[in-house]
């Protein structure tokens, strides 16, 4: 039996006067009944694991704050067993709460209700809190656990999809978008996290697919479970769909929380800033001691963010997708920053066709929505190798050439350790338009290494020497002495400061106060033809 099969108190043909209580008496007993979802199918969902659409609601929005709209909307489609059967909501539920007092705008399908298939109504009704979303110009949250396209609806389905798409794209670059992957979310709906901002993940319950396991196995014989081919750690590890994955809904959502705390409104909103907390004046003599001056030790570096941050806070971007680079959002005195830095922990921090991938994704994210961009760079170049080339690491690390070429946003970079070749120019250096550029005494930035240079340049001369072996050491004394030491970048302009380690907080600090009013306008055009 569905919400709608309940029985309900009888309506008044004329309702007035003192049968206006049987009227709301009816409507309360129908919200209720809608509310509470049918019995059977609630115990179904949580024996799955799972909360429901409205109890997952309660977790992302602050309490008391969520006004639901087209509660009572049913689809209008006949046979296929659906002439019988239109419950309200039509297995999802939307509106608009607030997180932290701030308005967003939500939709959460309910899987009880036709595996929280999407027909005609359905779409219709995201539709329309995604037309509000972006009238209002405030974040749009999707919370999907879906069987993808109800089946029985047909081309409506369809149809529904691409309403949704289109509205994705529009509203790209507008507002932010959030997917929050809480069940199936199967077929062409996979396309509705993919062009979203963020997708979190949940494990064990989300799975994420163009085609199943059954579909897979029939056209390729290939036999592969549901949590292997779209499981959460598939996603944030190895497609690097997934930008957030979790254990539990409750931290997932949390975390969707924390993440909104960080974002503009919308892109006419001014980054986030709150209280200035004394960066501009705050040593982190620590700084030194965690980056080794041997350009080959490894490091974390996300100590060195967490003392560049506000508190040590941050939320990581798709942090099990690509380690070699990181990329996170938090505060600098208060003010909310991107920072994308090389990660020395991970292939010695090399740039590849995924670390650039997810880094020209973020700076676009943070350019899009007026976030200041902070890039610390320890980056040995690019990873050669047939792998990468013909994988086309050329296409792919033009996407961050590109998007850090296009960013208007306040730009500072520190070269915390090593800068070579086309890395160098490609992580946000002077040339691509960096607005403040710091660099710690310590450091290289040069064309490549000292030997591979002086292997290059004096092949013949060593080739002759009595002992090549002295020759190559004085050389490439004589090499890293002229060429490879930040004062030559900075005595030619590249470098605004050669700073000591420990006063980065402030020299970053200070730089984004300096930037704050920044503004950059870019000749008109339709949009760029970014590489993809
Ligand atoms: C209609 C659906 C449905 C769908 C599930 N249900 N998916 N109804 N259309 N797409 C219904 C089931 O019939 C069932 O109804 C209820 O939802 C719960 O489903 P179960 O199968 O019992 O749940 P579970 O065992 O947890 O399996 C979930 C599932 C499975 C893995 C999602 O239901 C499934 O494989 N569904 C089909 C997925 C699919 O192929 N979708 C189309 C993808 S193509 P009752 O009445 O029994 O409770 C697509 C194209 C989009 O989406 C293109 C956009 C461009």
């Amino acid at each position: 039996m569905t919400a709608a099969e309940l029985p309900l108190p009888p309506l008044p043909r004329r309702p007035r006067g003192r049968s206006m209580h049987l009227v709301r008496e009816r409507r309360d007993a129908l919200r209720d009944q809608v509310v509470a979802g049918r019995p059977d199918a609630v115990a179904r969902q949580h024996a799955l694991g799972k909360l429901t659409a409205r109890e997952r609601l309660d977790l992302v929005l602050d309490a008391g704050s969520f006004t639901e709209i087209e509660m009572y909307r049913r689809h209008q489609a006949r046979g296929m067993k659906m002439s019988g059967q239109a419950p309200h909501t039509d297995g999802v539920v939307t509106g608009s709460g607030t997180i932290d007092g701030r308005q967003v705008f939500v939709y959460a399908q309910d899987f009880t209700i036709f595996g929280g298939s999407l027909g005609a109504a359905h779409a219709a009704k995201i539709h329309k809190v995604m037309d509000l979303a972006l009238a209002a110009g405030a974040p749009l949250i999707g919370l999907n656990d879906s069987g993808g396209a109800r089946i029985q609806e047909g081309v409506m389905a369809l149809d529904g999809y691409g309403g949704i798409f289109r509205r994705h794209v529009e509203a790209s670059g507008v507002i932010p978008q959030i997917s929050v992957i809480l069940g199936p979310c199967a077929g062409g709906a996979a396309y509705s996290p993919a062009l979203t901002d963020f997708t979190f993940m949940v494990r064990d319950i989300a799975q994420m697919y163009l085609t199943g396991p059954d579909v897979v196995e029939a056209v390729t014989g290939e036999r592969v479970s549901h949590a292997e081919l779209g499981g959460a750690q598939v996603h944030a590890v190895r497609s690097g769909v997934a930008s957030f994955v979790h254990d539990d809904e409750e931290s997932c959502l949390a975390d969707v929380r924390y993440l909104v705390s960080l974002l503009p409104s919308n892109n006419m909103e001014p980054p986030l800033s709150g209280p200035s907390c004394g960066a501009a004046r705050d040593l982190r003599p620590a700084l030194a001691d965690i980056v080794p001056a041997d350009p080959a030790k490894p490091y974390d570096m996300r100590s060195v963010i967490g003392e560049l941050l506000d508190d040590g806070d941050f939320i990581e971007v798709h942090e099990h997708f690509a380690g070699n680079v990181v990329c996170v959002l938090g505060r600098v005195d208060g003010e909310v920053v991107g920072v994308v830095g090389n990660q020395p922990l991970v292939q010695a921090g090399v740039l590849d066709i995924d670390a650039s991938q997810k880094a020209a994704r973020f700076v676009r994210f943070c350019d899009s929505f007026s976030i200041p961009l902070v890039t610390l760079v320890d980056v040995p170049g690019f990873l050669p190798g047939t792998g990468q080339e013909f994988g086309g690491v050329i296409r792919h690390g033009a996407k961050l050439l590109y998007a850090y070429c296009e960013a208007t946003v306040p730009r500072i970079s520190v070269i915390v350790r090593k800068a070579y070749g086309g890395a160098y120019i490609v992580m946000d250096s002077r040339s691509v338009g960096t607005d403040l550029s710091f660099a710690w005494p310590t450091n290289e930035i040069a064309v490549m290494g000292a030997e591979g240079a002086v292997n290059v340049l004096f092949r013949r001369e060593l080739a002759a020497a009595a002992d090549p072996e002295r020759l190559r050491a004085e050389l490439i004394d004589e090499y890293t002495e002229q060429l490879v030491h930040p004062h030559y970048a900075a005595e030619r302009g590249l470098v605004d400061d050669v700073i000591d380690p420990a006063t980065t907080r402030i020299a970053v600090a200070r730089g984004l106060a300096m930037l704050r009013t920044k503004r950059k306008l870019a000749p008109q055009r339709k949009h760029g033809n970014i590489p993809l």
